[in-house]
Formats: structure tokens, sequence, C-alpha cells
């Protein structure tokens, strides 16, 4: 598969094209006539919540995403809700029960709002399957074909951790706004005028909490079953505080369009922010979603005038003579990313600029990092022991250090 193929109609319609998309998530050439799984980027991130029709509202209101599809008792679904939301090429659907026995009330009630789903768009979901289960993999759904009057989806399903999936999607042969079963629906929200047309443009990556001790055998799945690479890992002194440990590594699909980094956590003197997570969410899951920006003042402006959380960072971080030297010349004065908390990290290949959401939900498990990559391909190392350090300030706030 080529760089080109990775560009999917959905990244072709947000107006991104190839060079764009490959500094904004880190794109890699690679060989995918070896490849036993190939994947080509991302299809969606199915949400499963408490109020769907007011996260819905949250995603476009807070978020800047725009409603294109829908599916509820209006078109036939008596189970629930479901808002299609895009950014550019990133692909929300927020679910959330409508009958009190919906599977998805279970869900909700175990694990509270969290990603259930992270469907990857594929070529050929039949091979995909076939090498999954030849893998040992958990089939929850054989490839089938939906079809209507907009053509047809083939898909399937396997199981990654905690009671998380990857559906697989190829939607090369469907021109409807969603699947099957969903009518094309748009925002009532008013753009003020001057607004941003959006707020990001992608997804950059997905990180999964798992238990301590299991990091190292979903490592194992990734390569194994999907064919990922290890791109990065993070152990001992990287991701540890005074307090607090996690370890993480970081998988990859042949192009680094999917990126997994996995976390578990380790000891220290104080809970592991992963504790936090997996006691709350009920066991392994999605912990933060990774959105690419190509301007991260402006979005964090907007989303902050929205109401939107950040964590904060210390003034000390910014004043740091290390900081400045290791930093070097980045795009925007140090002054304006101190003004919005932003973290900067560089490394041989680039720089990039991160910050990081609070929770998004009642529980203190899923939220989001912004990102602007400038040729980095990492994952800001050299910012986690402020980040941890920001995260244990808001654990001590929430009882739960
Ligand atoms: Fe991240």
């Amino acid at each position: 598969m080529s760089l080109e193929q990775t560009l999917n109609d959905e990244e072709r319609l947000a107006d991104l094209d190839l060079g764009q998309l490959r500094e904004l998530v880190g794109l890699v050439e690679y060989d995918a006539s070896g490849d036993p799984f190939p994947v080509s980027g991302w299809d969606a991130l199915v949400w499963v919540v408490g109020n769907a029709v007011q996260s819905a509202h949250f995603f476009q209101s807070a978020f800047g995403m725009e409603l294109v599809a829908y599916s509820g008792p209006e078109t036939g679904n008596r189970d629930h809700h479901a808002y299609v939301l895009r950014s550019g090429a990133a692909r929300f659907v927020i679910t959330g029960a409508y009958d009190p026995s919906s599977p998805l009330a279970d869900h909700h009630r175990r694990h509270g709002d969290g990603i259930v789903d992270i469907a990857l768009s594929v070529p050929d979901v039949d091979r995909c399957i076939a090498h999954a289960e030849a893998q040992g993999a958990t089939v929850l759904e054989r490839p089938h074909d939906l079809t209507d009057e907009h053509g047809t989806v083939r898909i399937g399903a396997i199981a990654t951790y905690g009671d998380t999936r990857h559906t697989l999607v190829d939607r090369s042969r469907y021109t409807g706004p969603y699947l099957p079963g969903f009518a094309a629906r748009t925002s009532t929200i008013e753009r003020g005028a001057g607004a941003p047309k959006r707020l990001f443009q992608a997804v950059d990556h997905v990180v999964g909490n798992v238990e301590l001790g299991a990091m190292d055998e979903w490592v194992a799945f990734y390569n194994r079953v999907m064919g990922f690479t290890n791109m990065a890992e993070f152990i001992g002194e990287d991701i540890a505080t005074d307090y607090s440990a996690l370890m993480s590594k970081v998988v990859a699909n042949g192009n680094h369009r999917v990126k997994f980094p996995l976390n578990e956590p380790a000891v220290g003197k104080k809970k592991s922010q992963i504790d936090e997570y997996l006691e709350f969410y009920g066991g392994p899951g999605a912990q933060h979603v990774a959105l690419a920006t190509n301007d991260i003042i402006g979005t964090v402006d907007a989303m902050r005038a929205r109401g939107v959380e950040f964590l904060s960072t210390p003034d000390s971080y910014y004043e740091d003579p290390e900081l400045r030297a290791r930093i070097g010349q980045v795009r925007a004065p140090i002054e304006e990313l101190q003004a919005r908390g932003i973290l900067v990290d560089r490394d041989e290949d680039g720089y990039l600029l991160q910050i990081f959401t609070r929770p998004t939900g009642d529980r203190p498990t899923v939220f989001f990092e912004l990102i602007e990559r400038h040729g980095s391909l990492g994952f800001g190392k050299g910012n986690f022991k402020a980040l941890f350090e920001a995260i244990e300030r808001e654990q001590a706030r929430r009882g739960n250090f």
C-alpha cells in the first residue's frame, strides 16, 4: 500500500493532502507487500456514553465537530441513539441506550463514558480476520456485508483489551453518510462568524491502559495478530515522578497512521494514574485520544472559550533553562505557549506541541490530547514528568492519590 492509498475519501474531503497528513500525524514510508494485516487508517472511534444527546452536543459545541449522520428511534433503531460526528478525517460515533435493556446500558453501568470500538479502515476485511483468527484472536463478528441504497460496507470485528473491540471496515464500495441504517443529518448549532472551520484534523493516536503485567502481552498481540511494529518504549526513569509510575510501549501499523501506546501501572510510592483509570473504568480500556491540529494555539483558545478544561502547567516548566536549551526555536514564542499551558518536546526528527484535557466524563478515565507535530514522530517523552505531576495534582484533588 503506498502512502497515497492511506489517504481515504474522508481525508480528501477534509482537504488534507498527503504532505499535510504526513506532517500532521507523522507518516512514514513502508513496504506493505509482507504485511499480513494491512491497515489503511482509522475508521471511527465509537463511544458509549450515558447521554448521547448531550455528549453529541458537547462534541459539536466544544470540540467543533460536525454532525453528519444519525440513527435512533426515528430511523427505526429502538435500542439506542447514535450520532456520527466529523472533524477533518476524524470520526466519532456517540452512542447511548434508548431501551433500558440495551446492552449499551450495561456497558455504561460497568465502564461509564468511554470508547467501546476503535474501528479501523482496512482494504481486505476477510484477509485480516482470517489472519487474526489464525493467530488466536477472538473474532467477535465474522466478515459480512451491510447493504443499502448507497452501496455495500464489508465489516468484521475482533476483540482487544478489556471490553474494547476493533471493527474492521472496508467502505470502498459505499457512498452513504456512515453505515446502512444511518440517515444523513447536519448540525443545528450555529458557528459564529469567523469561527475556524474545524478545531482538529485527524486522530493521531489512541492510548490503551491495561493491568500490571499485561502490557507486553498486548504488545505481542498487536505484533502477532495485526502485524503492528514497535515504535517506542518508555520504562523506568522516563515515566516516573517522585511518587507514581507507569510503563508504556507504542505499536503502530506500517505507515504509522494508526499508533497505539499501551500503558501499564508500575509500582511507585503512591497510586499510579493507570491504577486510578483501571479502578474507575472497571478494567482495561482506552485512556486518551490524541487529536492532531495544525494550529494548537487557535484550537486551545477556541476550546477553552467553549468551556473545555485543560491540565495546568506550572510556570517553572517554562522558566527552566534546560527546557529552553532543549527545545530550541519553535514556531511560537514560548510566552504564548506558557500563557496556555502548552507543552513542547523535541527529538532528533523535529518537535511537537501538546496539551491534555481533564477527563471529559464523570469518571476519572478518558481524556484528550491535542498535538501539533513538526517533524517529531514521538509522544512528548520530555514532557512525561511535567504531565504526570499535573495528573497527580488532579488525582490528589479527586482523593485518588
Ligand atoms: Fe498521547
